[in-house]
Parts: C-alpha cells; structure tokens; sequence
C-alpha cells in the first residue's frame, strides 16, 4: 500500500460522507501495522453534536475489529466534496489518534490533484494529553 494508494481509499470513502447539514464531505483510510485498510467517512446527526467525524469512525471501525498498531492515516475532505486543499483532522480526531499513536504517527492531507501534504501527529497535537497521565 503506497501513500498515494492511501490517499486514493479516502477520497473513495469521502463519496460515503452522510453530510446533509454541512455539505462537508470528509474520507479517511487508516493503515495498520499488519497491512489493512480501515476506512471512514463523516456521519452526521440533526443533534449536531452527535455527528461523528471521519477520522474518529475509521479508527473506531479498526479498533472494534481488534487492530490497535496503525502505521499511516490519509485524510480527504471538502466542501461538496471538492478539493480544494487540506482537510486537517479537528482536535477531537487528534486527541483519538493520540491514545493509539505516537508522536512520528504520520498523518496525509490530500489536497487534490493526486497530491498530498504529510504531517505528524506530533506536530497536529504537541503536548498531548496521554495515557501515562491516567494509567493506574
Ligand atoms: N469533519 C470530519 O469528518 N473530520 C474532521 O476532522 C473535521 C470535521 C466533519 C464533521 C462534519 O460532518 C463536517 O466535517 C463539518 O465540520
């Protein structure tokens, strides 16, 4: 699985956003250490706050299927689902990825075009609130 195959698995899954409220369509695709692709779209709710991101529905999905050793994420997103640039996972997504992955956890940002920006987790959530602050 190359980056740029990544990347391609979440533009594929931005097509299954369900985002009738904010017309933001959002794709994800997790690789794990042992080689799957778990992907994710946005999920939104009339409650509003129960919508669930992308980023946060592909971890989930691989974590509720045993995986918790990731190696990459690609994340894709845009308005009406065009590209027009990064689509930066929010704070919530950051803080999610955090309990999984360590700081070099690198995080593709398609920007379109068959492009993409790579990033860390680290550099998206530095100082980031960890397990070893709450493990007994
Ligand atoms: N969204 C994601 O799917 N991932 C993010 O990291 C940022 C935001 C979604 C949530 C909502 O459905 C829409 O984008 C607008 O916020």
């Amino acid at each position: 699985m190359t980056k740029q195959e990544l990347c391609a698995a979440a533009v594929a899954a931005m097509q299954k956003a369900y985002a009738p409220y904010s017309g933001c369509l959002v794709g994800a695709a997790l690789l794990t250490e042992s080689g799957k692709v778990y992907t994710g779209c946005n999920i939104e709710n009339a409650s509003f706050s129960t919508t669930v991101c992308a980023e946060r529905t592909a971890i989930f999905k691989a974590v509720s299927e045993g995986e918790r050793r990731f190696a990459m994420i690609a994340v894709a997103g845009g308005k009406g689902g065009v590209l027009t640039g990064a689509f930066p996972p929010c704070g919530v997504c950051r803080q999610v990825m955090a309990e999984f992955c360590s700081a070099d956890f690198p995080i593709l940002l398609v920007t379109g075009g068959g492009t993409f920006e790579e990033t860390t987790l680290g550099a998206l959530l530095p100082l980031a609130f960890s397990k070893d602050k709450v493990d007994k």
